[in-house]
């Protein structure tokens, strides 16, 4: 028995979760912890601070190594490997994720998104790592002509840069895991095919219920609910609806908003799916949200009443890259891989604005304490 079918017979099992320390990749680290699997992370921190990983050995009482590096860079990459030769699955959500941003430097996005893909995949071959979860994104289907979407919807056009590396990265872990089922491809010393899961998240926004960790956006938040949390708190004066002449109920926006915690223990269910080989075909996809639509204006209403706090927003024109409606039937998920999403819309809301606090708080202390120093 290979080394890898070994240790996953004894339910040992390492798995390397790329962009860690960012908001998915903590969230699901602490999730697969307290579900039993061991995890080191690989982030080069260009979006994203290593302290995460302190809030998640806090949550889950277990320390998590982070390898600094960037995966555009083979020869660092395989290192991970090479250190880690019993790693038996990857989560990959190392990818630039803002679609205003895209739109404006698309080069940046092909070149960072895909180019750390193609490095974790040419490992996983050479190492015969049979697992493999992809984070990918609603963004795939474009401008839906029929919501709720199913993963069978056709992917039209995507409507911004993120949203092509995405599904380019689909095609390119498809072509991937077919190459590594043919008899003719070199196989690795440790004869493997790899597995894999597609995992379209659809809208994730809220906060550990710990309020221990959330999102940490880099300067102006481009997502609507750290938006909106930051103009609640004061960080921002007033935000901006982008768009009100849309063909939806309100004229704003419709999205499905899932629980960034419901996207993480997606992940785990996940990789218990390949683990136990229910897969039904070597490159499968799920999408992840909770089968809801709400506008934009309809988040705001429900923050407001979350939190108790009036918004301070204006009504603005629209912004390029919108997919103007879009959201999941999830029915393949729930039926395949055992998933529930539990968090309500209220929860996400309040988890969000707990969290938001939170950074508040801990922003006194920091500049008190600075204070004392000076
Ligand atoms: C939602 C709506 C904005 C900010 C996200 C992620 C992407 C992917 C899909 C996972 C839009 C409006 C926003 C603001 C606003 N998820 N908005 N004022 O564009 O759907 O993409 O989900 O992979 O990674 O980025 O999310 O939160 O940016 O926008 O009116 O200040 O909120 O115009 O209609 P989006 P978003």
């Amino acid at each position: 028995m290979a080394m890898r079918e070994f240790l996953v017979s004894l339910h040992m099992n390492k798995i390397l979760v790329t962009g860690g320390c960012g908001y998915i990749g903590a969230h699901t680290i602490a999730d697969l912890i307290e579900n039993g699997f061991e995890v080191i992370s690989a982030d080069n921190n260009s979006r994203s601070n290593e302290n995460i990983l302190e809030a998640v050995e806090k949550i889950t009482g277990k320390s998590v190594k982070n390898y600094k590096v960037d995966l555009c860079i083979y020869d660092d990459t395989v290192a991970i490997f090479q250190e880690n030769p019993d790693i038996t699955g990857i989560i990959h959500f190392a990818a630039y994720k803002s679609v205003g941003e895209s739109v404006k430097n698309p080069l940046l996005y092909f070149e960072n998104n895909l180019n750390s893909l193609i490095n974790i995949l040419k490992c996983a071959d050479e190492f015969g790592i049979p697992n493999f979860v992809f984070s990918s994104s609603c963004t795939v289907y474009g401008n839906p002509d029929i919501i709720p979407v199913t993963e069978e919807s056709p992917m039209k056009a995507a409507e911004s840069a993120y949203g092509a590396t995405k599904q380019m990265g689909e095609q390119i872990v498809r072509e991937t895991v077919n190459s590594s089922q043919n008899p003719a491809h070199k196989a690795p010393a440790v004869v493997k095919n790899i597995q894999a899961i597609l995992l379209r998240y659809f809208n994730p926004v809220g906060a550990h219920p710990s309020a221990l960790m959330g999102e940490l956006p880099l300067g102006k938040p481009e997502n609507l609910v750290p938006a909106i949390t930051q103009t609640a708190i004061g960080k921002i004066p007033m935000m901006q609806v982008w768009g009100t002449d849309y063909d939806t109920r309100d004229g704003s926006c419709l999205r499905d908003y899932i629980h960034v915690c419901d996207i993480a223990h997606a992940h785990t269910l996940a990789l218990n799916y390949l683990l136990q080989h229910k897969n039904e075909s070597n490159c499968e996809i799920f999408n992840l949200g909770t089968g809801n639509g709400y506008t934009v204006l309809e988040i705001i209403k429900e923050f407001e009443n979350a939190s108790g706090v009036k918004l301070n927003y204006q009504l603005g024109p629209r912004r390029s890259g919108d997919v103007i409606a879009i959201y999941a039937n999830n029915d393949k998920a729930k039926k395949l891989l055992g998933w529930q999403p539990k968090y309500s819309l209220q929860q996400m809301m309040a988890t969000a604005w707990k969290w938001e606090l939170k950074l508040k708080e801990d922003e006194k202390i920091f500049n008190s304490s600075n204070a004392d120093l000076n």
